[in-house]
């Protein structure tokens, strides 16, 4: 999001060269606010490092447990009555928070937060872009979509061209990387007639501009329950929108993507006590604010913590004060790979996160700016590192048919497959500002740190993601390696 962030300031938005483009007992407050911001060396000396510290050692040592008097949190004083610009899901977040008796996990907080069906962020309004809140690789350059585009094709041949191919993304966002994945295969009609394309969404808002990114047109008869097919006129595929992996049909050949998807589920978050992990918890504090405070007891989660840190080196947990984990992930990569496991195929995710244990990485942008997570739950965007080698591991133990490979930068991943033939490509047949747009949107994807060529402002100068996002392949034994992760 750091990128996300940095790499808006100053972007086009426009595609140039594209057409039409009962409380427990005692419970651990934590600081309230307290947002940290990625740093992109070391993970483990955030900001948040200091409240392990500030409660449990130094000087002075507060008592281990605070008990803490809630019993007029439901209760509020006389003002209550007075009109409260408290949003919809705040209310409904307290609501929660009352009807248990007891504080919510993290993990809960961010689920309820994105993807609420009444008040989540990413369920009623388009949130990419410009005017949105944050801007991604597809929306950056139409070549990200293409490069994506050739991995699937070669895939597909590797998959012995099957004639009828699942093609699914997770969290297609406004559809803009399968509708430049569509135009850059369009001319393999071999390839095009194959894929039968499943968008898995959950926002009603983005399901529509998927349809008209696609520019879907619907046809045949109308289903038991009125709704008729839709086919995408680029390339005359049919298209189907689900609102989970599962429900996507099984039984054909499948090639899964995810890109950005990951970074929305939900993350648990455990921080070293003076008891060992403890859960870090969303509550309602006295003054009737959302705050964090520790479980004092152990939570549910604590089983995937465990599981992950087997995945670990000893000295790789001992040196974190926090850990996070997330259940979702490890939960829909196991899916993944015994679909792939049964009906061949592979599976692409591509993400900013890390090849080791996340420590605290969970950050809100709001309009381009980071805010802190509690702050006006819903009118920001949450997400958190993917931790890669959990979804290494949970892809082995799923299945013994399929293979992971990576991860490789996304710098490594777009070169091999030949992002630098396409710029230049695209460069000999384009306008004066249609190449400053590519180069800058090509610098974006590969390049690393500030853009040399940048002569404006400094705080506008774009940031390449080309090293922060990570690219991990799942794929059937089958096949043998995808390109390029031979
Ligand atoms: C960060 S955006 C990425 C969008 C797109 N892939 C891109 O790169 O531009 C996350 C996407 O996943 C969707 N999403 C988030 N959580 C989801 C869930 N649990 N089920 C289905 N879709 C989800 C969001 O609505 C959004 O389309």
């Amino acid at each position: 999001m750091l990128l996300r962030k940095v790499l808006l300031r100053g972007a086009s938005a426009s595609r140039l060269l594209i057409s039409n483009k009962s409380p427990p007992a005692s419970l651990l407050p934590l600081a309230s606010g307290c947002t940290r911001f990625f740093s992109s060396s070391s993970q483990s000396e955030g900001p948040n490092d200091g409240f392990v510290a500030g409660q449990e050692g130094g000087d002075e040592q507060p008592p281990a447990t605070i008990t803490v008097d809630r019993s007029g949190l439901y209760h509020p004083p006389d003002h209550s009555h007075e009109p409260t610009t408290e949003s919809e899901l705040v209310k409904h977040l307290k609501g929660i928070i009352k009807f248990r008796g007891g504080p919510i996990s993290v993990a809960e907080y961010m689920e309820e937060v994105l993807t609420n069906p009444k008040f989540g962020f990413y369920i009623n309004r388009d949130v990419f872009g410009a005017e949105g809140d944050f801007i991604t690789s597809p929306e950056v350059s139409q070549m990200f979509g293409e490069m994506i585009g050739v991995w699937v094709m070669c895939l597909w041949e590797q998959m012995g061209q099957p004639k009828k191919v699942n093609l699914v993304e997770l969290g297609p966002g406004r559809g803009t990387l399968m509708a430049d994945l569509l135009r850059g295969t369009a001319k393999f009609k071999s390839f095009t007639d194959s894929m039968h394309i499943h968008m898995v969404e959950c926002s009603p808002v983005l399901q529509k501009l998927q349809h008209q990114n696609l520019k879907c047109e619907k046809v045949g008869n109308a289903d038991e329950n009125g709704e008729k097919s839709s086919v995408t006129s680029i390339t005359g595929s049919p298209v189907t929108w689900y609102s989970s992996l599962e429900q996507v049909p099984s039984g054909s050949p499948t090639i899964i993507l995810a890109h950005e998807f990951y970074d929305a589920l939900p993350i648990h978050q455990f921080q070293r006590s003076s008891r060992g992990w403890s859960e870090k918890m969303v509550d309602v504090g006295e003054d009737s604010k959302l705050r964090f405070v520790l479980s004092p007891q152990p939570t549910p989660a604590t089983l995937y913590l465990m599981k992950r840190c087997k995945w670990a080196t000893e000295k790789e947990v001992e040196s974190l004060k926090q850990i996070e984990i997330c259940p979702k992930a490890i939960d829909l990569t196991h899916t993944i790979a015994q679909r792939i496991s049964s009906d061949g195929g592979g599976a692409l995710i591509i993400d900013y996160g890390l090849n080791g244990v996340i420590s605290d990485s969970l950050q809100a942008i709001r309009k381009h700016k980071f805010v802190s997570i509690l702050d006006d739950p819903g009118s920001a965007d949450l997400s958190a590192y993917v931790d890669f080698p959990s979804l290494k591991h949970t892809a082995e133990e799923a299945s013994d048919n399929v293979a992971v490979h990576g991860p490789l930068t996304q710098s490594q991943l777009l070169g091999l497959l030949g992002i630098n033939f396409r710029v230049e490509a695209l460069l000999e047949n384009c306008t004066d500002e249609q190449a400053d747009s590519l180069r800058t949107g090509y610098w974006r994807l590969v390049g690393e740190g500030e853009a040399p060529f940048w002569e404006g402002p400094d705080e506008l100068a774009p940031v390449g993601m080309g090293t922060r996002y990570l690219a991990m392949a799942i794929v059937n034994k089958k096949q043998g390696a995808p390109v390029p992760f031979q």
